[in-house]
């Protein structure tokens, strides 16, 4: 489905209100946690708190570990919720039950993955990669390459991966949705082409589960990972997810091998013996609140149909977009993203050479975007709780502290930590 935006209406206010008014998942908002009068649009960095975390981590707390200390493990069922999420996020990427489970954090993830595909692929020596890739996507190929010196890390620019898919070629790694750009990967294009090649896939979902349909499954992708705290809503540091195409779960190793990945953990043997299935792909023990807080923001997605969200997310950006490029005064801002929908994630960018106080300067305002090194604005648009009328008021208030060089004060340019 492809949405048409009225150019005549694109600077009336009253346009995007119509908008609200029509958009049948308007009435998610409510369900998550907002500060009054802050326009967030980085939920591709952080996802909001569903309201139902609050209470929901406070029963676990009080009646979980509070009143039933070890117990609660199991009755609580505490033990088996790394599989029940898993089974929960499937159907947004199209995979099948019991094909994910959430532990660790991506970065963790993927050492696991990456090490388990190059010793199926043992005879083949190049981790294929993103010139660009998310930094620890790289960091991890680096780290794994260092203390398995036969193997080599070969990052090539986006366009030429499909030509640098050759026979030497053990694993090829990629982000589906772009950290800074938002573009999209042609996942099944790609994996098919390495197979072909006889190489294994891995697929970094961070900006993809819970932003845009997924075809795991029907792309026939060996292996995935990706974050709980962005389109997920799972909160800070959130367990991230991983996933083992069913038909390999048996031969693939992760060379973290650890005892919530051992065949009868609480045999306490000394030899490690793998799990059946997806489990073996858990390390220690499951961060049972980490856990407990993401069900809520899994939950959310329960019965919704993500193409639905997806068009919806899509129309926020292509009203970003072209209210921005259509400002008169705009010159030195420049698309940071595709500019078609069909090719972006949930988000958009944009480059100026002042994003940084721009980006603070916004956030001062209370409209929270944020900054990628060197010249990167980006804003996300996730369906659930993004309104039209955030995408009127971000865009009139960018073109405000542009036009206006609100930004060019030392209270913004100053550097912090976490940007
Ligand atoms: C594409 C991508 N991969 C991995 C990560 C990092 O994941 P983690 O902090 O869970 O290791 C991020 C964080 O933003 C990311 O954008």
């Amino acid at each position: 489905v492809r949405i048409l935006i009225d150019q005549t209406r694109i600077d009336d206010r009253s346009y995007y209100e119509d908008l609200d008014s029509e958009d049948e998942f308007a009435a998610f908002r409510d369900r998550y946690v907002t500060v009054p009068g802050e326009i967030y649009l980085d939920g591709n960095s952080l996802g909001l708190p569903p309201k139902s975390t609050l209470t929901h981590l406070d029963s676990n707390v009080r009646d979980g570990w509070g009143s039933r200390g070890i117990r609660a493990w199991m009755e609580c069922d505490w033990i088996n919720l790394p599989f029940k999420l898993g089974d929960t996020v499937a159907p947004l990427i199209g995979a099948s039950a019991g094909e994910i489970v959430f532990a660790d954090s991506t970065s963790v993830n993927l050492f696991k993955v990456v090490s388990a595909a190059v010793q199926l692929n043992d005879s083949r020596k190049v981790i294929l990669t993103e010139n660009g890739n998310f930094p620890t996507d790289e960091y991890v190929l680096q780290g794994i390459s260092e203390f398995r010196d036969d193997l080599e890390v070969r990052a090539v620019s986006r366009d030429n991966i499909a030509e640098a898919l050759k026979d030497d070629v053990s694993v090829l790694v990629l982000t589906h949705v772009h950290y800074k750009t938002g573009e999209i990967f042609d996942m099944e294009h790609l994996t098919k082409t390495a197979h072909k090649q006889g190489s294994l896939v891995v697929w970094d979902l961070s900006h993809s589960a819970g932003a845009i349909p997924v075809a795991l499954n029907d792309c026939g992708v060996d292996f995935a990972v990706g974050c709980g705290y962005k389109y997920l809503c799972g909160g800070p540091g959130a367990p991230a997810f991983i996933y083992v195409r069913q038909e390999i779960q048996s031969k693939a190793l992760p060379a973290i091998a650890a005892w919530m990945g051992h065949k009868a953990p609480f045999a306490f043997d000394s030899l490690y013996e793998p799990a059946e299935g997806i489990a073996r792909f858990q390390s220690g023990t499951p961060p049972a609140l980490g856990l407990i807080a993401l069900q809520n923001g899994v939950e959310m997605f329960r019965n919704l149909k993500i193409e639905a969200l997806a068009n919806k997310s899509r129309l926020l950006g292509d009203l970003f977009i072209e209210r921005l490029l259509a400002a008169p005064k705009m010159a030195k801002i420049h698309l940071g993203c595709p500019r078609d929908s069909k090719s972006r994630g949930c988000q958009v960018s944009f480059e100026h050479e002042n994003s940084y106080a721009i980006v603070r300067a916004l956030i001062k305002r209370g409209i929270v975007g944020d900054f990628r090194a060197p010249y990167t604005m980006r804003f996300g648009l996730p369906a659930l709780y993004t309104r039209f009328v955030d995408v009127f008021d971000a865009t009139t208030a960018i073109l405000d502290v542009i036009n206006t060089r609100e930004w060019d004060s030392p209270e913004f340019t100053k550097q912090v930590a976490v940007t």
